[in-house]
């Protein structure tokens, strides 16, 4: 990283699946007027295109090569890849399954990398997943890990599956998640794991004003040196 780069304000969220974590990015991106980065979108793209072409989610060196060949882009919410628009498709909870699947291998992990830093702009970046504060922004100004029980997480990932009219189901929901937790927190490279520095929230009671509101009191007290809220 240039010392360019490392002036550039970062907030770190990381924390595991269906923690708030989405919601609590675009608040405190939106409160701050910073760049929203959500590092999962890599992983979920690089999991659907192996589902699409029916590459198996072992196969390092193609998976590598689908990670290298990405060429996405944004507008706005929305997420075009290869000519279609597939954030809808992206959200889908198998291809969740496969992204933390792809995301194990540390060669995906590497070739991810350099694209999710280089959304490190002025006037800073709010950064989003589950290594963020411990592996691609060690140096973020302020570090946050939320987390939350396991059954609100369920609840949460349910109320917005549906809500974005996508097939749900509690049952399958709570044992995919906690497959999921289990994959990512276990991984070797890379794990989901709070920063020693970092700041530890517990949402399963909170609502998201609330848990905004202490993000934003223990981030503005870390940027202070950054002059840029
Ligand atoms: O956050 P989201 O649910 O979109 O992430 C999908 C999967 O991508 C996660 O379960 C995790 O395995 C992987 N991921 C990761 N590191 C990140 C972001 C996501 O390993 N920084």
């Amino acid at each position: 990283m240039t010392s360019s780069a490392s002036s550039i304000p970062v907030v770190t969220i990381d924390g595991p699946a269906a923690s708030g974590k989405g919601t609590l990015a675009a608040g405190l991106a939106a409160t701050l007027g910073f760049h929203l980065l959500d590092s999962g979108i890599f992983y979920r793209m690089v999991g659907w295109k192996a589902l699409e072409s029916g590459v198996p989610l072992t196969d390092e060196a193609t998976l590598i090569r689908l990670a290298v060949g990405l060429r996405p882009r944004f507008d706005g919410e929305a997420v075009w890849l290869d000519g279609r628009e597939v954030s809808r498709t992206l959200r889908q909870q198998e291809v969740g399954t496969a992204a933390s699947k792809v995301a194990a291998l540390e060669g995906v992990r590497a070739a991810l990398l350099h694209a999710q830093r280089m959304a490190r702009r002025l006037p800073g970046l709010v950064a989003d997943g589950r290594d963020m504060g411990t592996v691609v922004f060690p140096d973020a100004a302020c570090k946050i890990f939320i987390t939350a029980g396991v059954e609100a997480r369920a609840q949460r990932r349910h109320k917005q599956l549906i809500e974005k009219g996508l097939p749900s189901n509690i049952t399958t929901l709570l044992q995919e998640i906690g497959e999921r937790d289990a994959r990512d927190a276990g991984r070797d490279v890379a794990p989901l794991k709070a920063a020693p520095d970092a700041l530890k929230i517990d949402t399963t009671t909170l609502d998201a004003p609330a848990v905004l509101a202490q993000a934003l009191t223990y981030c503005r007290s870390r940027l202070d040196d950054f002059a840029v809220c």
